[in-house]
């Protein structure tokens, strides 16, 4: 378990050039510098994603994005001194890697415009859009497509995020190694064997954020009604969540042995507790999970239909 844990806290630090040996730091490099990568789509995920990867010294001269809106595209270029096409045919010319950043009504049209020249430049295609299988881009693209699939989520704004990955066959072990230290410029990077766990992960940390957003709001509003005064009550729970985030991080236990070390017999911890527990607190979890992967199962048939 120690192990495991180990594992996941080096993970989650970003691994920089600095901590590889000469030899890999000399590959990681080259790598990088012949690595060329489009976004189609300059929306919010395309800004973090940007953002991290330039922070983690990524050239941006081999940086493109495309995007419908060209006052976007003139604001990523001011900001980051990227590349910017309003063609998607253009931008994606020449490119090693093509990251879908589109919302997941628009892939097919995206995909299918794109397929030729995916096909016929070998790139390697990273898809972040919720819900779409390597299946349906591999058909919209081209049998031989190397296609990996992400689910990243909403902290990756702030370079918190935890994204799940998921590489069809075609996808090279430097391909492979490439899509992690792009989706790892905005967080933790797992990834997945079987691509039906990626509903799971949907479930689990895609939607993630928001469930703790709504404790918070429930922890801020129940502290208001005790009296305190709403700035005190909202400062107090963001921190709370913050702290045991970080505790939950560093330590090598699990939640349930912290959650038992702070609830003393006969204290207040343990009232609050039971409280929770007599509603049944862990089946409500587990049945918005499974509601929510059912979602994305959903989602999957709709806006993937082959
Ligand atoms: N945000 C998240 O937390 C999150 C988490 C996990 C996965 N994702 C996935 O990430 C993807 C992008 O999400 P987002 O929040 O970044 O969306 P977003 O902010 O709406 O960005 C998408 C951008 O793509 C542009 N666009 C639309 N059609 C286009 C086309 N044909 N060619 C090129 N660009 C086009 C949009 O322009 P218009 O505004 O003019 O349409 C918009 O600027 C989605 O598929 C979503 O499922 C997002």
């Amino acid at each position: 378990m120690a192990g495991t844990f180990r594992r996941f806290r080096q993970s989650v630090q970003r691994v920089s050039p600095e901590c590889l040996s000469i030899e890999a730091r000399i590959l990681y490099r080259q790598i990088m510098d012949n690595t060329t990568l489009t976004f189609i789509g300059g929306g919010n995920m395309a800004v973090s994603l940007i953002g991290g990867l330039i922070a983690d010294g990524w050239d941006p001269r081999l940086i493109t994005v495309s995007d419908r809106d060209q006052l976007q595209l003139d604001k990523l270029r001011q900001r980051f001194g990227i590349a910017t096409n309003q063609d998607n045919q253009a931008a994606a010319t020449g490119a090693s890697i093509v990251l879908l950043a589109i919302k997941p009504q628009i892939v097919e049209s995206v995909a299918r415009e794109l397929a030729e020249l995916l096909s016929r430049q070998h790139s390697l295609v990273i898809s972040i859009a919720a819900g779409i299988r390597t299946d349906a881009l591999r058909n919209w693209i081209g049998a031989h497509a190397a296609i990996v699939r992400s689910m990243p989520n909403t902290p990756a704004l702030v370079q918190s995020g935890a994204t799940a990955l998921y590489a069809n066959a075609a996808v090279t072990a430097e391909q492979h190694d490439i899509a992690e230290s792009i989706l790892r410029a905005v967080g933790l990077t797992i990834w997945v064997e079987d691509e039906s766990l990626m509903d799971a992960v949907t479930a689990l940390s895609g939607s993630g954020p928001a469930y703790f957003f709504l404790f918070m709001e429930a922890l801020q509003k129940a502290g208001c009604a005790l009296g305190l005064p709403e700035q005190t009550a909202r400062l107090l729970t963001l921190q709370t969540a913050l702290g045991a985030a970080k505790m939950a991080i560093e330590s090598t236990e699990d939640a349930a042995t912290l959650r038992r070390r702070v609830t003393s017999p006969g204290g207040t911890t343990e009232r609050a507790i039971q409280t929770f527990q007599q509603h049944n607190f862990d089946e409500l979890v587990s049945q918005a999970l499974e509601a929510a992967a059912a979602r994305s199962r959903e989602l999957a048939e709709q806006f993937g239909k082959q």
